[in-house]
C-alpha cells in the first residue's frame, strides 16, 4: 500500500474537518494509507506525523477549525528545516501530500517539491478567497453564511436605535468577503481595497436619505481598505449626523459549522486531490473554475497576481 500524507497550513477554515474526514475514507478506498500531519508545515519537521484511521475523524464532520491543527511556520522557509521534514517523511515512505491552504503555503511547498521530489496536491482553503486561478477556495461559504447572520443581527440593533454601523470584514488585503456581504446583506455603503472611494461624494444623499426617513445605515468594510472603521464611523457621525458604532467581526468569521455547500466541496477537492497524485500528477493545485475543477501548476497559481472579480466588483456601484 502506499502512503499519503494531509496537513493544514495557515488560517484554518470551517470545512477542513470535512475535507480530513473524506481524505481518510477516500484514501482507504483507494488503499492508501492515510497519514496526519500535525501542526501544519510545523508537523513535518518535528515529525508530528500519524497514520489516520475512522476512529480518528468520526464526529468531526459537523465542527469548524481543524483537528489536527493548522500553523504559520516560519521555520519551512529555512532549507535546513525542510530538510528534515523531507527525511521525516522519507521515513515514513509517504511521498504523496495533499496540503489544505492559502497561497502563502502554496509558496513554500513549491520550493519544498523542487527540492525534495514530494509529490503533492494544493486544496485552496482561506476564507479570503483571494487565491488566482480558483473561483472558490475552501471556507469561504461557512464564512459568508457568519457574516451574514451577524450583519442580519446588527442590523436589528441599528434600526432601533437610528444609527450607523460600520461592520469590518476580515480578508487581509481581498475585498471580496466585504463585497459579497454587503450586496448580500442589503447594506448601503461598501469598502473594499480594490475600489478607490471619496466618502465626500456621499454626504449630500446619505444626509437626504435621512430627511427622507431612513433610520439607520449599515457599512460594511474590509478590513484592508486604507482608513480604520472607527475613521469610517467618525465620518458618519460628524458628517451625516447620525450616532455610529464599529462592529470588527474579527475571528468568528473562521469558525462555526461548515455549510452544505463547504462539507461538499471538501468532499469534491479531496476526491479531486488524490486521484491527481494516483494519476501522477506531481506538483498541482485543484482549481474550482465555471468549468469545473482542473489542475493548475502551482507556478502559475502562485505567480498570477490575484484579481478580484470585475463583474462582482461593478455592482458596488449600486450600493
Ligand atoms: O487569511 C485568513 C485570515 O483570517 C485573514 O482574513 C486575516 O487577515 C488573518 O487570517 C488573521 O490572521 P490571524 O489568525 O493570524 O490573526
Amino acid at each position: 500500500m502506499n502512503n499519503i500524507a494531509i496537513l493544514c497550513s495557515g488560517g484554518d477554515v470551517s470545512g477542513m474537518n470535512p475535507a480530513l474526514k473524506h481524505f481518510v475514507e477516500y484514501s482507504l478506498q483507494k488503499d492508501l494509507t492515510p497519514y496526519f500531519v500535525y501542526d501544519g508545515y510545523e508537523g513535518l519537521i518535528d515529525n508530528n506525523i500519524k497514520k489516520a484511521t475512522y476512529k480518528d475523524v468520526a464526529g468531526i464532520i459537523n465542527r469548524g477549525g481543524t483537528k489536527i491543527g493548522s500553523a504559520r511556520s516560519q521555520r519551512f522557509m529555512q532549507k535546513e528545516y525542510r530538510e528534515i521534514a523531507k527525511k521525516n517523511l522519507n521515513m515514513l515512505n509517504i511521498d504523496m501530500l495533499i496540503v489544505l491552504g492559502g497561497d502563502g503555503s502554496f509558496r513554500g511547498l513549491d520550493i519544498f517539491y523542487k527540492e525534495s521530489g514530494i509529490k503533492f496536491c494544493g486544496i485552496p482553503s482561506t476564507i479570503d478567497n483571494d487565491i488566482s486561478s480558483t473561483e472558490y477556495c475552501l471556507g469561504v461559504d461557512s464564512a459568508l453564511n457568519i457574516i451574514k447572520t451577524s450583519i442580519d443581527s446588527i442590523r436589528d440593533t441599528a434600526s432601533s436605535f437610528s444609527r450607523a454601523f460600520v461592520i469590518e470584514t476580515m480578508g487581509r488585503d481581498c475585498g471580496f468577503l466585504a463585497l459579497v456581504s454587503a450586496l448580500t446583506s442589503g447594506a448601503e455603503l461598501c469598502l473594499v481595497p480594490e475600489k478607490e472611494y471619496d466618502l465626500k461624494s456621499l454626504e449630500e444623499s446619505f444626509k437626504e436619505q435621512i430627511k427622507n426617513g431612513r433610520r439607520y445605515f449599515i457599512a460594511v468594510v474590509a478590513e484592508g481598505i486604507k482608513d480604520e472603521s472607527q475613521d469610517i464611523a467618525n465620518w458618519f457621525e460628524e458628517k451625516i449626523g447620525i450616532e455610529s458604532r464599529v462592529s470588527v467581526l474579527g475571528h468568528i468569521q473562521r469558525g462555526g459549522n461548515p455549510t452544505i455547500y463547504d462539507r461538499l466541496m471538501a468532499y469534491r477537492f479531496i476526491n479531486n486531490a488524490i486521484d491527481a497524485l494516483l494519476e501522477g500528477k506531481e506538483e498541482s493545485i485543484i482549481c474550482y473554475t465555471k468549468d469545473g475543477f482542473k489542475y493548475k501548476g502551482i507556478d502559475e497559481v502562485v505567480n498570477t497576481p490575484f484579481v478580484l472579480d470585475p463583474k462582482l466588483l461593478r455592482f458596488l456601484k449600486n450600493i
